[in-house]
């Protein structure tokens, strides 16, 4: 038996309670135990609902549990998260999280604390939302030198983009949608400034390189002075807006930047619209792989959750992820030559 502590009932904490029931048997079969929900933390009632037997306020009734062995952050932000996330791990207990912010942050550290309690901190969900893109630079590529990565990686804002031009809807009208089907952030400003897809393209780098890439240190542009006319422009022209997180190595130096490019019909990432996100990476071996699928949403972000929540209670014991060194990466001043 494994026993699991959800932190936030948000769309994502919802969605992990509601994966796991829907496909409990196959998850069972797969973590080779039962998987059993002890505990939420949430600081709302939900009346009589199906949590409402294992709701709590206070961390600590989960924190001083030795029966729970993995801990689930789905509130986002970096406190009280943080805090939260390196108790857990410090007591010996694996943490599984969405959250970008804080593993873009204190992921080297994170996973290093894991790493010396030998337990997991497993962040799939981080990044693309449903997409497997953690795991495969963790286990899959890692013969390869990947030298670039570019990615189409915040739901919200291709979302918008793609409104705007295919049913000429103003940017607000799209936002507000993103925001009613779930996908925009508590505070949408960090996807539509482009500081979300910032952050995942450091941890996508960072696991690439291996060096902790400082997202502050990016240059981040957003989608927020896109208008109508410009779709018009890029329509008439047979391209597309899309914003794009990319990261080029050169030595050990990468040039990275957030930026909405103009992409033409024979790119990749062209035919990737509304919530879709998609992942181009490249390898002196392999050559170009991509990765696509819902980039944020409640079931596709917990199928990524509950993935890694198989993975830690079937390795109980044993650290799974790879490196990611506190060394940081130097970032090459962004030139016309690389963009
Ligand atoms: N707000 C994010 C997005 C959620 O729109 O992509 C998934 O990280």
């Amino acid at each position: 038996m494994a026993k699991i502590a959800i932190l936030g009932y948000g769309t994502v904490g919802s969605g992990v309670v509601e994966v796991l029931k829907t496909n409990q048997i196959s998850i069972n079969r797969r973590a080779e135990t039962d998987i059993e929900l002890k505990y939420v933390l949430d600081l709302r009632e939900f009346p009589g609902s199906s949590i409402e037997h294992v709701l709590t306020h206070d961390y600590m009734d989960i924190l001083q549990d030795d029966e729970v062995d993995i801990v689930v952050e789905v509130m986002g932000g970096i406190e009280p998260a943080y805090t939260f996330v390196k108790q857990a791990l410090e007591r010996g207990k694996s943490v599984v999280t969405s959250n970008k912010e804080l593993v873009a942050k204190h992921g080297p550290h994170l996973l290093e604390i894991a790493k010396e309690h030998y337990v997991n901190f497993l962040f799939e969900a981080s990044v693309g939302g449903g997409i497997p893109i953690i795991r495969p630079l963790n286990q899959s590529l890692t013969a390869d030198e990947i030298y670039e990565i570019e990615g189409i990686l915040n739901g919200t804002t291709n979302y918008i983009l793609s409104k705007m031009k295919d049913e000429g809807l103003d940017f607000d009208v799209a936002l507000k949608e993103a925001q009613d089907l779930g996908f925009a952030e508590r505070n949408p400003e960090s996807d539509i400034e482009g500081h979300d897809t910032c952050r995942k393209i450091a941890i996508l780098s960072s696991l690439a390189f291996g060096w902790h890439v400082d997202y502050e240190n990016i240059y981040t542009e957003g989608i927020t002075k896109i208008t109508q006319k410009d779709m018009v422009y890029a329509k008439a022209m047979g391209m597309d807006i899309k914003l794009l997180g990319r990261c080029k190595k050169e030595g050990d130096q990468v040039c990275l930047a957030v930026i909405p490019m103009l992409i033409g019909a024979n790119h990749p990432l062209n035919n990737v619209h509304g919530v879709f996100n998609a992942i181009l990476i490249k390898g002196n071996v392999i050559g170009d792989v991509m990765f696509y699928g819902a980039g944020a949403g409640k079931l596709p972000t917990a199928s990524a959750v509950v993935a890694d929540i198989i993975d830690a209670s079937k390795h109980k014991g044993k650290n799974i992820i790879v490196q990611w060194s506190m060394k940081k990466m130097k970032l090459m001043p962004i030139t016309d030559g690389h963009f």
